[in-house]
């Protein structure tokens, strides 16, 4: 999960004599401070316990980093957030939004997403910016594209006083589980080995899982998106893993690169789509092996990010009677809410196309 990128183990030196501290380790401190007096659970990992805050779950460096980018990140109006719960299509949107927003900049032939890891192109608020402002896109101040797995409620203030327009995903929970238990499998830090997949699956099921619980989060930008159709898109994992095309067309015209008529003739949206790809990305030598990202150190390697990009993987894993639970789980949250029909393909499209 891009939220476990980095822990303690691969924070920056604290060496004095290396270089000035940064913003965010002056106020390191107070945020350490405050969070030693909220409530603490055991976690997924036996040294990584999850901490409540808000009403959601946090692993202590997320939480430092979160409470950072609460009290400086400083949205611009023209800023682009892609919003998530980890593991439900972070890195295809951030590599979709990067190639739709850079297409003019770039050849075919030399898009930066064809060398580096999407995410070191779209930088988390609640990581990058806090622990790794050097990097170079965040030197650049002609970035636009943010990325987050705040939730809603929990996002900075600057992010709604601008009226920045952002992209939220969801995927089935039980995929998402699935994914997210993979994933930090692939984790190299030193918070020791995870817990078994019931376990893990019960905890989630319960609502205690990093930045969880994931059905509120969820909910929370749904509403918001019900509140706000004009500055937050509400995209679904499985409807756009199945017919790309249309949703790539609108994520394009929501961020204001809306495809001209000559270029949807000349199959430019075909061109993002494929470059952007499960299959295109995971075979990129960027992202094979233990290939690391260029920018930062991180406790994941780049192929983390790919794993099988497929819908119902769930099933591989989970016993039916896990799967009716997680189900009941969400129809009882997502009733009368309008969200169980937006996993169903016709009626998004219709949606997007009526908004
Ligand atoms: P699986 O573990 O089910 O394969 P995130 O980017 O939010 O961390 O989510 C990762 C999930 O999205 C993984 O799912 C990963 O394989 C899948 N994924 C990554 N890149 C993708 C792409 N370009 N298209 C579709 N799925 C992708």
């Amino acid at each position: 999960m891009a939220t476990e990128t980095v822990t303690d183990t691969t924070l920056p030196n604290h060496d004095e004599t290396e270089k000035e501290a940064t913003e965010f380790e002056k106020n390191r401190k107070r945020y350490q401070d405050l969070i030693s007096t909220f409530p603490h659970v055991k976690g997924w990992r036996p040294k990584a316990p999850f901490i409540k805050y808000c009403g959601h779950w946090w692993v202590q460096h997320i939480l430092e980093g979160s409470l950072y980018a609460r009290e400086f990140f400083q949205a611009r109006p023209s800023d682009f957030l892609v919003c998530s719960y980890p593991k439900t299509g972070t890195t295809w949107l951030k590599s979709l939004t990067f190639a739709i927003a850079n297409r003019s900049r770039f050849e075919d032939s030399t898009n930066p997403l064809l060398k580096r890891n999407p995410h070191e192109l779209v930088p988390f608020i609640e990581i990058e910016f806090p622990l790794f402002p050097h990097i170079d896109v965040l030197q650049d101040k002609g970035n636009t594209l943010f990325a987050t797995h705040l939730p809603h409620e929990l996002l900075p203030d600057s992010v709604v006083k601008s009226g920045c327009k952002m992209v939220y995903i969801w995927r089935d929970p039980k995929d998402t589980f699935i994914s997210v238990w993979h994933f930090y499998q692939k984790n190299r830090s030193e918070s020791g080995s995870l817990n078994g997949l019931e376990e893990c699956f019960d905890m989630f099921c319960q609502g205690i899982s990093g930045e969880g619980p994931y059905l509120d989060h969820v909910l929370g930008y749904w509403k918001a998106h019900q509140e706000n159709p004009d500055t937050i898109l509400f995209l679904k994992y499985e409807t756009v893993r199945a017919d790309p095309l249309p949703y790539v067309t609108r994520l394009a015209e929501f961020m204001g690169y809306g495809f001209t008529a000559e270029e949807e003739k000349n199959g430019a949206v075909e061109k993002v789509v494929n470059l952007c790809s499960f299959e295109t990305m995971k075979n990129l030598e960027a992202n094979k092996g233990d290939k690391e990202r260029e920018d930062h150190p991180s406790t994941y390697v780049n192929s983390a990010f790919f794993r099988k990009g497929k819908i119902g993987d769930w099933e591989n894993y989970l016993t039916p009677d896990m799967a009716a639970r997680m189900d009941g789980i969400m129809e009882e949250k997502f009733k009368g809410t309008g969200l169980l029909e937006n996993g169903k393909r016709e009626l998004a499209l219709h949606d997007m196309v009526h908004e």
